[in-house]
């Protein structure tokens, strides 16, 4: 093998997992590549995730304003009307700007980037296959940073134009009348909220009693609330069965308890998680197993079963958030480079981008009780908040979970406008060990919507000053 193709460090992917461990080994002075099987980089997360679904959002967010919250303002859109194909290139425009901005960073870090399926080839070699072409290059630490892949359920199997997964759901020409969405997760709740801004009649069918189950139950109480008024249809403890064709429409079917329900679709969303993305890899060359629910194992320093191969992501147990794999990225390679890398993995930020945003940091109530964790909590209605009053930002509330004896911050829920930006404060003051008097004596501006985070720290001892 020629010199050019061996590498101290070869990252298979190039998500938000795969590109940061890439430019960390370069900036470490490590001779780094990185393969990447489709056509842009930045996987799932800027092509058909994170950043096109934000994209959406917010232009239907300021379209859902001009219809129903404008004329309130003063401001008359008479004869307002939205294109889906403008919409569309305005989300695109957004992704080739980041898929470019991926690209300066490989070029400016000098970091070779390989285009084609690559597969461990045993040892330290890597075989990247493309249309046409095979280069073998090999690495003295090979990182799996493969991410993951949508989940169809077996009774309805992705066929791209009626039952879909994300990847299309971003992506409709034009608005379906009837949507039907499974899952009322991070997904279901976000596309959901998209395609229901811009008139669809959407229909969200979730197997557990709440929307946002992993959150607190009183955060999925107040979003169920919302988001009924902004027009999504909530059937919980529901199961769907299966779709089948009636007088020529599609019916999608359910069970709620004994009682058999139908729903007329155009289109369902299946938005029930993902899975670890292993497809084509070469693990067996290597001799790695998978565990029972396909991630693949790893150590304390992302080290898998075979010497000097390395995973990080989706790929691996944990949550399947794009900042959890920068963060696992930074810490693999400074240990790989013999640094301290480290993850909080009790500190991880958790965000719904629905209007309004859904946001936490650490444990629950509910998990506290649980662990039999002693707790206090605090909270502060965004009512009570002068700048969410002028700002239309009413809906919502922050808690604030404390250990009972120290007074440690163990958790924050937010569910308010902005709670994605609010919620860093409370992962600083966890990440430093803090406790919720920290924050009540952490001065805030005013007015702000972070008022109500200081607000709801101070009502963890009584001590709340806007409270009625
Ligand atoms: P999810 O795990 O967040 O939610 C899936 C929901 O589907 C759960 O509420 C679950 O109870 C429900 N469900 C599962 N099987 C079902 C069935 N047969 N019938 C009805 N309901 C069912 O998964 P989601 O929304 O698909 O997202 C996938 C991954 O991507 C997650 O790890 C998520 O955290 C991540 N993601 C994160 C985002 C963010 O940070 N804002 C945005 C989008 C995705």
């Amino acid at each position: 093998m020629s010199e050019e193709n061996n590498f101290d460090l070869i990252i298979i992917g190039s998500g938000p997992g795969g590109y940061v461990a890439a430019i960390r080994g370069a900036q470490l002075g490590l001779k780094t590549a990185i393969v990447e099987k489709d056509e842009n980089l930045g996987g799932t997360c800027l092509n058909v995730g994170c950043i096109p679904s934000k994209a959406l959002l917010h232009s239907t967010e300021m379209y859902h304003f001009a219809r129903h919250g404008a004329a309130d303002h003063g401001i008359d859109l008479t004869n307002l009307s939205i294109s889906i194909e403008k919409l569309m290139a305005k989300k695109s425009k957004t992704v080739d700007q980041l898929r470019n901005g991926v690209k300066h960073l490989m070029k400016a870090n000098k970091i070779k980037v390989f285009s084609g399926l690559g597969s461990l080839a045993g040892g330290d070699k890597v075989s990247v296959r493309a249309t046409g072409q095979n280069i073998d290059i090999s690495g003295k630490h090979i990182v799996l940073a493969t991410g993951s892949s949508t989940i169809e359920l077996p009774f309805l199997k992705f066929d791209g134009e009626t039952i879909v997964s994300s990847d299309q759901a971003i992506a409709f020409d034009k608005v379906p009348e009837k949507l039907a969405v499974v899952g009322a997760g991070a997904i279901g709740l976000e596309l959901g909220s998209v395609w229901a801004r811009l008139g669809s009649q959407v229909d969200v069918i979730e197997f557990l009693p709440a929307i946002a189950p992993t959150f607190d139950k009183d955060v999925s109480k107040m979003a169920e609330r919302i988001f009924k008024k902004q027009g999504l249809n909530f059937h919980l403890n529901t199961k769907v069965t299966g779709l089948k064709k009636s007088k020529g429409k599609h019916v999608l079917t359910a069970e709620k308890g004994d009682k058999a329900l139908e729903f007329e679709v155009d289109k369902v969303l299946v938005a029930v998680g993902r899975k670890p993305y292993t497809e084509g890899l070469g693990l067996d060359k290597v001799a790695i197993t998978l565990d029972d629910k396909g991630r693949i194992p790893v150590d304390a320093h992302y080290k898998t079963s075979a010497e000097g191969i390395y995973a990080i992501g989706d790929v691996i147990p944990g949550p399947m958030l794009a900042h959890k794999a920068e963060e696992e990225a930074v810490a693999c390679i400074e240990r790989i480079a013999g640094q301290a890398g480290h993850v909080n993995y009790d500190v991880i930020p958790n965000v719904i981008y629905t209007e309004p945003e859904i946001s936490s940091v650490g444990i629950t109530e509910a998990i506290a009780k649980e662990q039999g964790i002693a707790i206090k909590t605090g909270k502060f209605n965004f009512a009570g908040n002068g700048r969410a009053i002028a700002s239309d930002g009413t809906d919502g509330f922050v808690k604030v979970i404390a250990d009972k004896s120290s007074d440690k911050l163990l958790g924050v829920q937010i569910i308010g406008k902005g709670a994605s930006e609010l919620i860093a404060a409370a992962v600083t003051h966890m990440e430093y060990g803090g406790s919720a008097e920290d924050i009540a004596r952490t001065i805030h501006a005013h007015p702000t919507m972070s008022e109500a985070m200081k607000e709801a720290a101070m009502a963890v001892d009584g001590n709340s000053i806007h409270s009625a």
